[in-house]
């Protein structure tokens, strides 16, 4: 790669990840990017590093501008690894550096760097950094993701270099909106953006909001968001933050995604009737194996959609792993505003689709009950029970969204019954 310019004397400096397909158990089909930026002003500065596998790109990027000793201030927006693990090495070559930085993210810095040798500057939201023509805000962004985040708001260029939110994990050669929109196509972006909300920011969706609400307040002009993976976002930034407050507004599709796993083919088999009803309602339906599915891809249906059912069979008396898995995983992202079920056969003690709902419970959603269980094999008796649970959990799904306005695809499959 090479600098590239995104604003008068702003660089992109980063690296493309073209083949990482595993970012801590979190599948990324098209790789990613760790993007830094580095100001050629009066005062040189780096915002960000990059992933320590990388330094070396993002040192030869620097070096094509300018003699990386120069580099005066070192901005770190957050402290995990993809965006700091290279800051020993750039301040080998820049060991002058100031580094701005949060009192959470020195104090985590602390435990992954011996940092007695370089020079701190703790910052807060409102404190400024001038480079000479540049003047840098800076705006704490606690829990969005980590507690040291934070963002860096160049003023004379009304960019908001944003760290992890608004990013995607997205390895392109396009490094814009636009370029990127020419080349492939804008869905393709759109899904990007949501892929990495629901797996990444999920759990945050109140603080997006409130800190949304916050830059208006400070009435921060924003022509250019730049974050730390994917795309850059200058051709409409308003879009991405229009997405941004949809999402935190827990808008979802009028869509069932059933969730299962299966021993014999016996709660494999319950999906089908299952999924009769809820077409026959006219509600979307889609249904995911999940050990055919990588988890990060279930989160992302189950999330973008209203409803979730899930299907288990009985093991030893409780929930088949895959299942339990993968409901660990959700409840961590604390998913709100779904409507919830359970079904699956069991042998002789049943328990699995019981320790379904008392997740559901736990996580706050509401749920549709009783949940179908089938012994052993299900009979035509069974089917029909199962179609007519799928009607109802529908009926109820379209009940959930008529609460909420609109959707995240601005489709849905039976608009009329959402009405
Ligand atoms: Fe891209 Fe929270 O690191």
């Amino acid at each position: 790669m090479r600098a590239i310019p995104i604003s008068p004397a702003i660089y992109w400096v980063g690296a493309i990840d073209w083949a990482v397909r595993d970012f801590h158990g979190y599948i990324t089909p098209n790789g990613t990017s760790y993007n830094n930026y580095l100001i050629v002003d009066k005062q040189v500065t780096l915002v960000d590093t990059v992933k320590h596998d990388f330094c070396e790109y993002t040192i030869d990027n620097i070096r094509s501008l300018v003699d990386p000793a120069t580099i005066e201030n070192v901005i770190v927006n957050h402290i995990e690894n993809d965006h700091a693990s290279s800051l020993d090495r750039i301040m080998e070559l820049a060991p002058k550096a100031l580094i701005h930085i949060t009192d959470r993210g020195k104090k985590a810095l602390d435990r992954f760097f011996d940092t007695s040798r370089w020079r701190f500057r703790i910052v807060k939201t409102g404190d400024t950094l001038n480079t000479g023509t540049k003047t840098i805000t800076f705006i704490e962004t606690p829990m969005l993701h980590w507690p040291d985040s934070m963002m860096s708001y160049v003023k004379e260029d009304k960019l908001l270099i944003s760290q992890d939110a608004f990013g995607q994990h997205l390895a392109s050669s396009a490094r814009f909106d636009d370029e990127f929109c020419d080349q492939y196509s804008v869905t393709a972006l759109d899904h990007a953006v949501r892929d990495y909300y629901a797996n990444i920011l999920m759990p945050f969706g109140a603080l997006v909001k409130t800190k949304l609400a916050e830059f208006e307040k400070l009435g921060l002009q924003i022509a250019l968001i730049a974050p730390d993976h994917g795309i850059i976002w200058r051709k409409n930034p308003d879009k991405i933050l229009q997405m941004y407050r949809d999402m935190a507004n827990d808008k979802a599709d009028l869509r069932v995604v059933i969730v299962y796993d299966t021993m014999w083919h016996s709660t494999e088999h319950m999906t089908i009737p299952i999924m009769q009803g809820i077409q026959a309602a006219g509600v979307d339906v889609e249904v995911l194996k999940l050990r055919s599915t990588p988890m990060s891809v279930a989160i992302k249906r189950v999330w973008e959609s209203r409803a979730m059912l899930v299907g288990t069979p009985t093991l030893n008396n409780i929930m088949f792993p895959s299942v339990a898995e993968f409901l660990t995983h959700l409840r961590g992202l604390r998913p709100k505003n779904r409507l919830t079920g359970a079904f699956g056969s069991y042998g002789w003690g049943g328990g699995a689709v019981k320790e379904a709902y008392e997740i559901f419970k736990k996580m706050g959603l509401e749920t549709v009950e009783p949940g179908v269980e089938v012994l052993y094999r299900p009979s035509p008796e069974d089917d029909k029970k199962c179609y007519e649970f799928g009607k109802q959990f529908a009926e109820k799904t379209i009940v959930l969204q008529k609460k909420f306005d609109g959707t995240l695809s601005g489709t849905c499959r039976n608009p009329e019954g959402a009405k």
